[in-house]
Parts: structure tokens; C-alpha cells; sequence
């Protein structure tokens, strides 16, 4: 019998079909982990992280605000981990993956292949993933987080290993280029892969006022406490150096930033203490918040709808839920358990029929944690999603110490 190519490739797509019965993943593919649409009222993202490849869970958002996976889509790049003693967490850092509702578009690091890959979507459809172009090189190595402008025109990366620093492209639908003199080193005495989380980077943030590129940085001891650098754009550079901003006394391990609403003002998680509360209007309101009984509160985010902060504590398996009011004191609200040993990390809230719903990657358990916030100090869990089942009925590796990330989008 003559061997046609045709014949080859059939003989091809059997043999990934293992004895045991498992399929194994047909690489660079969107992978359909559940065909039957639902009505969706936003979409939910996170990723693989694998070094063998890294792709992007996405998921229908119900109107229940109930998680439905609906794709695994190769983001072109491989995952990567830091020396962090074996852990998950492999990246250390919060805004691996983001989302902007400004311009329809996602973006994504590849620590082990230092690229960033971006995509477009349509909002009426947005697990669709489209990539822009091709991942393209973060300028530097280990990318751990990105950003983007407040349009969503601008995405700024950070590079947390041994080549490490920050810079910006322009993206839109159709493109993305580096900007030019935005390229700008952090100056860490660091690893490829980073080694941490001690003295690693941990995220950039792009201020939404479009003034300051902002990176936190962990500290290494108490006498050698974590700061954030601080560039200013200027017509769409960034200064040559950075202004260090020290944590305030008695914080240390700068992690996840969220900007406190209405004041000029961020507050970071600090899994030294708790979190850390820095003020920069001028009037010296900055503190280190101890949260009692916290082991390591690392991702942070805002609801417009509660009005408050929530704090992932990945030792603890516990959300805090923080008030902060006009005078910048933060005050505990409530804490919940996310459950025993699920290992929570990257945290996003959606708003969905006008209420907000918070996702936490629950990495120990893959699992999605979708908690409901009823109001301030009202959070129940509504839903465990299960991941490692739906990846591995498409023959996906997925790892609870690779994955990482989240990201949401709501449908307007
Ligand atoms: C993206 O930007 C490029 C360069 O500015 C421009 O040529 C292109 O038309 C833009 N695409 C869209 C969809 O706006
Ligand atoms: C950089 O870190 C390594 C490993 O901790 C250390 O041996 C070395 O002295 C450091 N270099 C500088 C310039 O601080
Ligand atoms: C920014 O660009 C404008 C227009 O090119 C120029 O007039 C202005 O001086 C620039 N500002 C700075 C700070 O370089
Ligand atoms: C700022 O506040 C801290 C702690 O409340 C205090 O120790 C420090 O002296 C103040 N600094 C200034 C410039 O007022
Ligand atoms: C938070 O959780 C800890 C441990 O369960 C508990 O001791 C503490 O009282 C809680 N704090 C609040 C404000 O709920
Ligand atoms: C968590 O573990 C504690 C102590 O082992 C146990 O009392 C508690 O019931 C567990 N909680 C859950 C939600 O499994
Ligand atoms: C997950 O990764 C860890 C660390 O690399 C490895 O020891 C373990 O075997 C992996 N588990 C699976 C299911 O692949």
C-alpha cells in the first residue's frame, strides 16, 4: 500500500490518541472544552502557566454570575516559575493576566519564552480570543505582569528576572508595537526565572490619570523593606530613573496594588503583615496594616458595589474584606474561607445584573472560587468550578502549582 500524505496525517491523529484513552493536546489550537453556549454575561480568564505551553482558560460568566469553561486558547508562548522553593505562585506576582473593557482586548505574560501575547475579543462574544498579531518579546526576561492604560490603547509589561525593568507598546485590534523610550530597568540584583518572592517584582500598574507607571517591589527583610518605583509619562515616554517610594514603616513585602477610590492613594497587599495603605497627596497618611492571623495576603481588588477591598490570603485560605474611609484608616469588614487548603491566589470581580461577584483562582484545588457579594460584609461562595476535570477530558496539562492569573470582563 502506498503511503499518501493524506493517509500519514490520519495514521498522525490516531497515534495522539494514547492507549489509555486520553487525547493528547494538539498544540497552538483553542481547545472546546464545553460546545453548548449558554447566555453569557461576561467571560472570566486565567492560564495554564505550563512550561510545555501556556493557554488561556476562558469561561462564560452566567447571569448568575455561575462560571461555564468554555475554551483553552494557546497563547503561543511557554509558562514559567520562579525559584520560590517548589510552591504554586510560580510567577509572584498579581496582573499576569488582564483585561481591558476600554478596548476589547486581553493581554497575557509568557515567563518562559519572555514574550507577551495580546488579544482582541468581541464583547458580545468574549471567550472568542483573537491574537493580535504574534506574542511578542517582553524587552527583557521573566515578564510577570502587564497593564493597561485606562483607554486600553497603552499596555506597559514588567520583567522580573535577571534582565528585568519595564516598558510599553502601543496595541490596538490589529497591532502592537514598542513604544519607543519605555524601556527602563528596574536595576533588581535578580534570577532567570526570578527567585523569590523575597526581593522579586511583583506588578505594574498604569495610573489611570496616564501620569505614572508604578512597579511594587518586594522587600527582603524588615530592615530591607519593599518600595515601589515610580516613572512619569511624559508624552508617551517614560523619565529615565524612577522615584523610590519606601513602604511605610512596618510594611515589607509590597505585592498586589489596587488604587483607593477617590483619594490619591494605593493600597497593597503585604503578606509580612497585611497590607499597606500609601498616600501620596501630601499628607503623610500612609501605614502598615496588620490583619490578624493573616499568613500571606498577596492579590487584592476593589468593588465599586461594596465599596470595599478584598485581600487573597494564600496561606490562610481566607478572603479579607477591607473598608478603607476619607482619612485612609483601613478597617477589617469581614473574612471568609475560600475552604481548606484550596490555596487561593489571583483574584478579579465582575459586575453582572448590577451586582459584583468575586473569582479567585483557588490554584491548590483547581478550582475557580465564585463568591456573590450581597453587600458590604455579605460574601458567599456560590460555585467550586472544577478545571483539572473539563482540561483533562482535552488532554490539557494543567499543574495547581503552574496556573495563575485572573481577569473578568463584563458585558456593558
Ligand atoms: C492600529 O494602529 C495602526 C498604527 O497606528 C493603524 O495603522 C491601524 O489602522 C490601527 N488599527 C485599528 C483597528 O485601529
Ligand atoms: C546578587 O545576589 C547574589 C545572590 O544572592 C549575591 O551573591 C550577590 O552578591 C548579589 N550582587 C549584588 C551586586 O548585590
Ligand atoms: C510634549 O510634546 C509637545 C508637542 O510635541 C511639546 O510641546 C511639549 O513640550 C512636550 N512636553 C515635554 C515635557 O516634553
Ligand atoms: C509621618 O507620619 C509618621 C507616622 O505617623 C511619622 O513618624 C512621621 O514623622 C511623619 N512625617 C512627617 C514629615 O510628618
Ligand atoms: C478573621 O478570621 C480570623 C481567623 O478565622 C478570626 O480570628 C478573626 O476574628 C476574623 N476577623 C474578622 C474581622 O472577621
Ligand atoms: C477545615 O479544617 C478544620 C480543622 O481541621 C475543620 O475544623 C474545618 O471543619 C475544616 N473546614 C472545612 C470547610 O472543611
Ligand atoms: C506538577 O508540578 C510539580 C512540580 O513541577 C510536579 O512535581 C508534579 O508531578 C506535577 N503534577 C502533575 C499532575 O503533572
Amino acid at each position: 500500500m502506498k503511503l499518501t500524505i493524506a493517509s500519514v496525517l490520519l495514521a498522525f491523529n490516531l497515534a495522539s490518541y494514547s492507549s489509555a484513552g486520553t487525547i493528547l493536546p494538539r498544540w497552538g489550537k483553542t481547545l472546546e472544552l464545553n460546545s453548548c453556549r449558554g447566555d453569557a454575561s461576561g467571560a472570566a480568564y486565567f492560564m495554564t502557566n505550563e512550561p510545555t505551553g501556556n493557554y488561556i482558560i476562558a469561561s462564560d460568566i452566567g447571569s448568575d454570575g455561575k462560571l461555564n469553561p468554555r475554551k483553552a486558547v494557546y497563547t503561543g508562548g511557554l509558562g514559567g516559575h520562579a525559584n520560590n522553593g517548589g510552591g504554586g505562585d510560580g510567577l509572584v506576582s498579581q496582573g499576569s493576566i488582564v483585561v481591558s473593557s476600554a478596548s476589547n482586548m486581553l493581554a497575557v505574560v509568557n515567563a518562559g519564552s519572555n514574550t507577551i501575547s495580546v488579544f482582541s475579543f468581541d464583547p458580545s462574544n468574549p471567550t472568542d480570543l483573537r491574537l493580535v498579531g504574534a506574542p511578542i518579546s517582553s524587552g527583557g526576561e521573566f515578564p510577570t505582569s502587564v497593564s493597561f492604560s485606562k483607554d486600553g490603547d497603552m499596555l506597559c509589561s514588567l520583567n522580573g528576572g535577571e534582565i528585568n525593568g519595564v516598558g510599553c507598546f502601543k496595541v490596538n485590534s490589529t497591532l502592537i508595537a514598542p513604544m519607543t523610550q519605555t524601556q527602563r530597568s528596574l536595576g533588581l540584583n535578580q534570577t532567570t526565572p526570578a527567585t523569590g518572592p523575597p526581593g522579586s517584582a511583583s506588578q505594574i500598574f498604569v495610573a489611570p490619570d496616564g501620569k505614572n507607571v508604578v512597579v511594587s517591589v518586594k522587600g527582603m527583610s524588615t530592615s530591607a523593606p519593599g518600595y515601589l518605583a515610580v516613572w512619569d509619562i511624559i508624552n508617551g515616554t517614560l523619565s529615565k530613573d524612577f522615584n523610590t517610594v519606601p513602604a511605610p514603616s512596618g510594611g515589607q513585602t509590597l505585592f498586589g496594588i489596587a488604587p483607593i477610590q477617590g483619594q490619591q492613594a494605593l493600597i497593597l497587599a503585604d503578606p509580612a503583615i497585611g497590607y499597606d495603605i500609601m498616600d501620596f497627596s501630601g499628607q503623610n497618611r500612609s501605614t502598615a496594616v496588620q490583619v490578624d492571623g493573616q499568613m500571606a495576603i498577596c492579590w487584592i481588588t476593589y468593588s465599586s458595589k461594596t465599596g470595599n477591598y478584598y485581600m487573597i490570603d494564600a496561606g490562610a485560605s481566607r478572603i479579607t474584606e477591607v473598608n478603607v474611609d476619607n482619612n485612609l484608616k483601613g478597617n477589617t469588614v469581614n473574612n471568609y474561607s475560600t475552604g481548606n487548603n484550596t490555596g487561593p491566589l489571583d483574584t478579579a470581580i465582575a459586575t453582572i445584573g448590577g451586582k459584583d461577584y468575586i473569582y479567585t483562582l483557588a490554584a491548590r484545588q483547581t478550582e475557580v472560587n465564585v463568591m456573590s457579594l450581597d453587600g458590604p460584609g455579605q460574601a458567599q461562595i456560590v460555585q467550586k468550578l472544577d478545571i483539572a476535570g473539563p482540561a483533562s477530558f482535552v488532554g490539557l496539562p494543567i499543574n495547581a502549582t503552574n496556573v495563575q492569573g485572573m481577569a473578568t470582563f463584563s458585558k456593558p
